[in-house]
């Protein structure tokens, strides 16, 4: 007789473990005591907790897991985003990333991470009219954001004024308030394109543009950046749509470090406009959503296509980082790598090739079939190419990380939606391993050599 496992493996006497004894647990034998226990598996998970009987005399604290940057530790259940990082799998509440870049649009997709389903036609509009009206910033919100220095850093800027609106929407604190959360979560993916368009323009020294109800969630992002006159901004329908399929794109990763952060700031029952704060400047580091920015730095310094090879060089031998290549959870090609490099010849039909388009490929030509890269398992993330698109939108580097931070609020506040609806969630706390000293005495200052 054989039994299958929830993963599909069959197990068999043959195999291993005798049908007929075979238990979803794990018998652990201490070394330390001879002792054995018998560990519950759920979900090919073990509960951490239930280390903690393992212990060598009654009044021991038990054993805990260390797993200091989270790699082999789930913190939360989430039914938002699967990925599987072997075989480059991506979906949104079980949809594949490919056929929502290719037949949603954002504001669909947002819908989707928030609510669970795919909106209706009546739904969707709905919601697109519903965010398309809270778009607007209060204007002393404007007043803040005019006081900042002209070469302000747009993604200070951005976490910041998202902080800012807690003090404007107070009620946001009552977090256990299905409604109010609701209702902040419109106000937030509405308002987040706005606030970050004033910190463009505030970059150059130009009028702030307002909203405009009449286009799209992605066309009034390009009228609010670009529009220099009162002439009515038609955006580039190919730019439009390929901005929306970026957004789609960066909507959501699961738990990565930005929504971590999110969810841990959320567990103290923080505002969300502060969660999302705390989220965003998680994103800005190079490592995670500036690495865009840092991607189009570093395809700058090298200049042109002679000097890959000795870039490249400099990354082997641990000198440099190759950004934009490597991720955590992808072990191969991230797939939405894949659609923004097609979505770039789209993009520079239209702009015009982005001259360091060749030096990009270049890079990713060598470094696919390189013994570092390769034993490595690195292929390009998502934050490979969007740099060479947005530069060719005509959008400043210092930008590219706000442009992650805006489709990716969804993804946060989805999150912190499922956290903060969840009655068994509760503060996050991680363990610490102390290697500081043990008690000591205390000397007065005086009496310290
Ligand atoms: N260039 C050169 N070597 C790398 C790179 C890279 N981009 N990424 C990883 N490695 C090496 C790393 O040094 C290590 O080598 P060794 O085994 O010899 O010590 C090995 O590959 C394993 O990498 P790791 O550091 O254990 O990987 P990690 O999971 O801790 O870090 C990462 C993941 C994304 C932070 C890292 O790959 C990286 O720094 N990439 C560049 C920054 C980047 O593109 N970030 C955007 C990520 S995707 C968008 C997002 O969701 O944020």
């Amino acid at each position: 007789m054989a039994i299958t496992t929830p993963t599909g493996r069959e197990i068999t006497a043959e195999n291993g473990v005798r049908p007929d004894v075979r238990r979803d647990s794990l018998s652990v034998v201490d070394n330390r005591t001879g002792q054995t226990y018998e560990l519950p598996v759920t979900n090919e998970t073990l509960n951490a907790l239930d280390l903690r009987q393992i212990k060598m005399a009654p009044g021991d604290f038990g054993l805990m897991s260390y797993d200091p940057a989270f790699a082999n530790t789930a913190a939360t259940k989430s039914a938002i985003t699967y990925i599987d990082g072997e075989k480059g799998i991506l979906r949104y509440r079980g949809y594949p990333i490919e056929q929502l870049a290719e037949q949603s649009s954002y504001l669909e997709v947002a819908y989707l991470l928030l609510l669970g389903e795919l909106p209706t036609a009546a739904q969707l509009a709905a919601w697109r009219a519903e965010i398309t009206h809270h778009t607007i910033l209060h204007e002393n919100i404007k007043r803040l954001m005019e006081a900042f220095r002209y070469d302000a850093d747009s993604m200070g800027m951005f976490i910041s004024t998202v902080a800012a609106l807690s003090t404007f929407y107070p009620e946001a604190h009552r977090v256990h308030d299905p409604d109010v959360r609701l209702l902040q979560i419109k106000r937030l993916v509405a308002k987040v394109p706005t606030i970050a368009a004033l910190s463009y323009r505030h970059s150059l020294g130009l009028p702030y543009n307002y909203p405009s109800n009449e286009l799209s969630y992605t066309g009034n992002f390009l009228q609010m950046l670009f529009r220099m006159t009162d002439a009515p901004y038609a955006p580039n329908p190919v730019l439009e749509r390929a901005l929306d399929v970026l957004f789609i794109l960066h909507a959501d990763h699961e738990q990565n470090c930005s929504t971590s952060a999110m969810r841990v700031i959320g567990s103290s029952l923080a505002d969300p406009y502060s969660a999302l704060a705390g989220a965003a400047a998680a994103l800005s580091g190079p490592l995670h959503g500036g690495a865009n920015e840092e991607v189009l730095r570093m395809l700058q310094e090298i200049g042109s296509i002679a000097m890959v090879p000795a870039f490249l060089d400099q990354v082997r031998k641990g000198e440099r980082l190759l950004m934009g290549f490597g991720h955590r959870v992808y072990k191969s090609y991230d797939p939405r790598a894949r659609i923004v490099k097609r979505l770039a010849d789209e993009v520079f039909e239209v702009t015009g090739r982005n001259p360091l388009l060749d030096i990009a490929l270049e890079v990713e030509r060598i470094a696919l079939v390189d013994e570092y890269f390769v034993k490595r398992k690195l292929y390009p993330n998502v934050d490979f190419y969007t740099g060479l698109i947005y530069q060719a939108m005509g959008l400043p580097v210092a930008m590219f990380p706000v442009l992650f931070a805006i489709p990716r609020t969804s993804g946060w506040l989805a999150h912190w939606l499922e956290a903060a609806s969840d009655p068994t969630q509760r503060i996050a706390r991680p363990r610490q391993v102390y290697t500081g000293p043990d008690a000591r005495v205390y000397l007065p200052l005086a009496e310290r050599s």
